[in-house]
């Protein structure tokens, strides 16, 4: 979709000049193509962080975040958190179109029978020490898939492609279940394919062997809601991981993985393990305003975990819905939890603060999603588990897209050199 219109860039210290065409989507700001500026100028582009650089075309996901809006092959958030469920909204992003019944059903089957691990997986766990942590166990089980499906498959081969997102998107709670009960001492839990997906994770997760789980609807709900909210949002650290690693012509195991370990951080998907430590940590409403004062300074390293975000700079629609989500599954599962105190008194008290207020840092996803996994009953250092098995929907469609896009090139960054200018080696006695 390229636009004749043009931008001309003169650098009057050489006279040379570029005529830089513009590049627009769907939606969205029109996008200046420098892919002749080296050429043409001798220069290179400079925006750590990425601020103003678009690295892909992609038709999966969009984001407007001075409005608030975040589409799924088109679709709002809204509508999709209203009606949809965490599977469809796989096939939607796998498959650009929301499934007819024959088409989910397929898909439903296919994701149910690639859901068990190979049995040799279980071994790799009991090399972990009992209190390794879960994101680290994901990262490992998840490469580890390249051992077992690599040889027979081709990433040119888009039967092979559709495969491995299916493998993916059907083990990933199946590994993570078995992260959590490696670490309590459980015995690991086969998939029961007569469940749903979300349903099938709940059980992987906390059915014991000695007696039958009785699961409240309410949670599966919840979970699948949470799984929606999370499963893409387009160009984010951990899915330009995924595409970088991908452009290297890596398997999708080893390209998902990388996502993981990215996801991991408290900057991006580690945000909601960390709100939650944040929200014990602060304790009582009456030390909200001291939190606040911290969050303030610029000595101190402290930041509102759960607050700001790179692309919405008025609010994070799945904030939205989901902090609607968190006060009903707290009232419907009758769980009192007073860190929702402390959480609801910071989220006011930050909402009126002129520093958050200018900043325009508002509470994201991850400021309320960890109080409904503590509710669910799922333990803190698998809260990023949670997003991971979410994401991988989004990341492996990005994935395959990259792949199926003709022309795709290695990702490789230029940089601004500030190091040592060319100089002759000195021998070790003359150092
Ligand atoms: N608490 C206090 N101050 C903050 C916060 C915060 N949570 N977030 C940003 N700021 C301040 C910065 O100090 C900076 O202030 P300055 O202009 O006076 O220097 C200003 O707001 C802009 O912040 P940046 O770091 O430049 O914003 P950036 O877009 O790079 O970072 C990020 C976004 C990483 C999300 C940041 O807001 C943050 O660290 N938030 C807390 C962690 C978090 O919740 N992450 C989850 C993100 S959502 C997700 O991944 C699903």
């Amino acid at each position: 979709m390229s636009d004749p219109k043009i931008v001309k860039l003169l650098d009057e210290s050489s006279n040379r000049s570029s005529e830089l065409p513009l590049v627009s989507g769907t939606l969205g700001p029109a996008c200046i193509d420098i892919g002749t500026l080296y050429k043409d100028t001798g220069h290179f582009t400079y925006d750590p962080g990425f601020g103003s650089t678009a690295s892909t075309k992609s038709a999966i996901t969009y984001i407007d975040g001075d409005k608030g809006v975040l589409l799924y092959r088109g679709y709002p958030i809204e509508q999709l958190a209203e009606n949809s469920s965490f599977l469809e909204v796989a096939y939607l992003l796998l498959n650009g179109e929301l499934p007819k019944p024959a088409e989910f059903a397929s898909f439903e089957h296919d994701v149910s029978h690639h859901t068990m691990m190979h049995e040799s997986l279980k071994n790799f766990f009991q090399g972990f020490h009992h209190d390794a942590h879960p994101m680290a166990m994901l990262a490992a089980a998840v490469a580890s898939l390249s051992a077992f499906y690599h040889d027979d498959l081709s990433v040119d081969d888009p039967a092979d492609r559709k495969l491995a997102a299916i493998r993916l998107i059907a083990k990933m709670p199946t590994i993570a279940a078995a992260c959590y009960r490696y670490s309590v001492g459980w015995p690991l839990r086969y998939p029961r394919n007569n469940l749903e997906y979300v349903d099938r994770f709940l059980h992987m997760m906390f059915e014991v062997p000695s007696e039958p789980l009785q699961m409240n609807p309410v949670a599966a709900k919840a979970l699948d809601l949470l799984f929606i909210l999370h499963a893409d949002h387009e160009q984010n650290a951990s899915t330009s991981t995924v595409r970088l690693v991908g452009s290297t012509g890596a398997n999708p195991y080893a390209s998902i993985a990388a996502g993981i370990t990215a996801l991991w951080g408290p900057a991006h998907g580690g945000a909601n393990e960390a709100v939650l430590k944040q929200l014990e940590e602060i304790g009582t409403p009456d030390n909200v305003e001291s939190a606040i004062l911290r969050a303030k300074d610029k000595n101190d390293s402290f930041r509102l975990m759960g607050f700001g975000h790179r692309v919405y700079k008025n609010f994070d629609p799945r904030a939205k819905i989901i902090r609607e989500m968190c006060h009903k599954v707290l009232a419907e599962l009758g769980v009192n939890d007073p860190l929702l105190d402390v959480a609801m008194k910071l989220e006011e008290a930050a909402l009126k603060d002129d520093y958050f207020v200018e900043r325009k840092l508002y509470p994201n996803v991850d400021f309320y999603s960890g109080i409904i996994y503590k509710a669910l009953g799922i333990p803190t250092e698998m809260f990023t588990v949670m997003f991971a098995i979410a994401r991988t929907s989004g990341w492996i469609a990005h994935w395959i897209e990259q792949h199926e896009t003709p022309g795709s090139r290695i990702g490789r960054p230029r940089q601004v050199y500030t190091g040592a200018d060319v100089r002759d080696y000195v021998p070790t006695a003359r150092r």
